[in-house]
């Protein structure tokens, strides 16, 4: 499948039991499927406009023990390589000379936390060793209409992605699961289902949105750590989406124009619960509420859908 950007340029989109993904990530999908994890791996995982990129910063902070200037050592993308993050040659500017290698070598190179976007059928699509050696999971997930908003703006401005066309247009693709990385619907689902079999810390955007402090010690006793208050409350502070919007190892100030344009749309948008209703019209809202009902039916999942 191809479909076109706004540049005009053919973004190229493979599937993979029938979830959509960037084609390079499918051309090198025998390289990702054979990544050793090793036990005391974590995988942060999450649909994407979840929230990947918060709790990164987060798994980050708490890893170095609150130590600012250690998480600025580099950019998030290279702290935290997504495991099927294989894409075209980048512009050098950027200095990437191929994403993909980059990504790879990262991973083998590092000690992750690695951090995916990977798909619903999870056993299915992901890297079989994280499952073998009984890894840890941190997924975060957040409401499906707030996850449509800002990946129908991400679309917008990152040209590595498919022209989301008129927000109705995309509406109809974002509930079909026409977007890359598949439905959101099947990927939460997913999760949300193997949470109780596998070690999965399963947070919302919402909840850390809601009350930060109580959320990250979640995530640092699951790291198994134990850090003072007062780091903690630091911690809090400097994941902040103001202060992540002014940080340019999280911004994505540092990726080239031509990959993301963020005179579009900020890479750091909102951060908010409950733009959804900026974009939704009432029968949009009626429809969606309709699909989801059948879609989510037999799960206990609940979602905040505003603070
Ligand atoms: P919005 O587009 O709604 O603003 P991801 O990292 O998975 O691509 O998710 C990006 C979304 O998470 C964006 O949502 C972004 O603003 C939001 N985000 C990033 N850091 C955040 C933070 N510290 N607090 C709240 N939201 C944050």
């Amino acid at each position: 499948m191809a479909l076109t950007s706004e540049l005009g340029k053919q973004i190229k989109l493979k599937e993979v039991e029938g979830t959509l993904l960037q084609s390079a990530t499918v051309d090198n999908w025998s390289q990702i499927q054979s990544f050793e994890a090793k036990p005391d791996d974590l995988l942060i995982c999450t649909y994407p406009k979840a929230g990947t990129t918060w709790i990164q910063e987060i798994v980050d902070m708490i890893e170095q023990n609150g130590d600012v200037e250690k998480c600025q050592r580099t950019i998030i993308q290279h702290r935290h390589p997504f495991i099927e993050w294989a894409r075209p040659p980048q512009p050098s500017e950027t200095g990437f000379h191929h994403v993909a290698q980059v990504g790879l070598e990262l991973l083998s190179s590092s000690n992750p936390p690695a951090s995916t976007s990977q798909s619903a059928k999870i056993t299915d699509l992901l890297p079989p060793s994280f499952w073998e050696n009984n890894c840890k999971f941190l997924y975060v997930a957040r409401n499906a209409k707030d996850c449509m908003v800002s990946y129908y703006h991400f679309q917008r401005m990152n040209h590595m992605l498919p022209d989301p066309g008129t927000w109705e247009e995309y509406f109809e693709t974002f509930i079909n699961g026409k977007v890359v990385w598949g439905s959101w619907f099947d990927h939460v689902k997913g999760w949300w289902e193997m949470k109780d079999r596998h070690q999965i810390l399963f947070l919302f955007y919402e909840d850390i949105k809601r009350d930060p402090k109580h959320e990250i010690r979640k995530v640092m006793q699951f790291m198994g750590k134990n850090l003072d208050e007062t780091v903690l409350d630091k911690i809090v502070q400097e994941t902040s989406f103001e202060k992540m919007k002014e940080n340019p190892m999280t911004n994505r100030s540092t990726v080239s124009k031509s990959i993301m344009d963020q005179s579009i749309s900020s890479f750091m948008r909102k951060g908010t619960v409950g733009d959804w209703k900026n974009h939704f019209t009432v029968a949009q809202n009626e429809r969606f509420d309709e699909i989801y009902r059948k879609k989510m039916e037999g799960t206990s999942i609940n979602f905040c859908m505003e603070l």
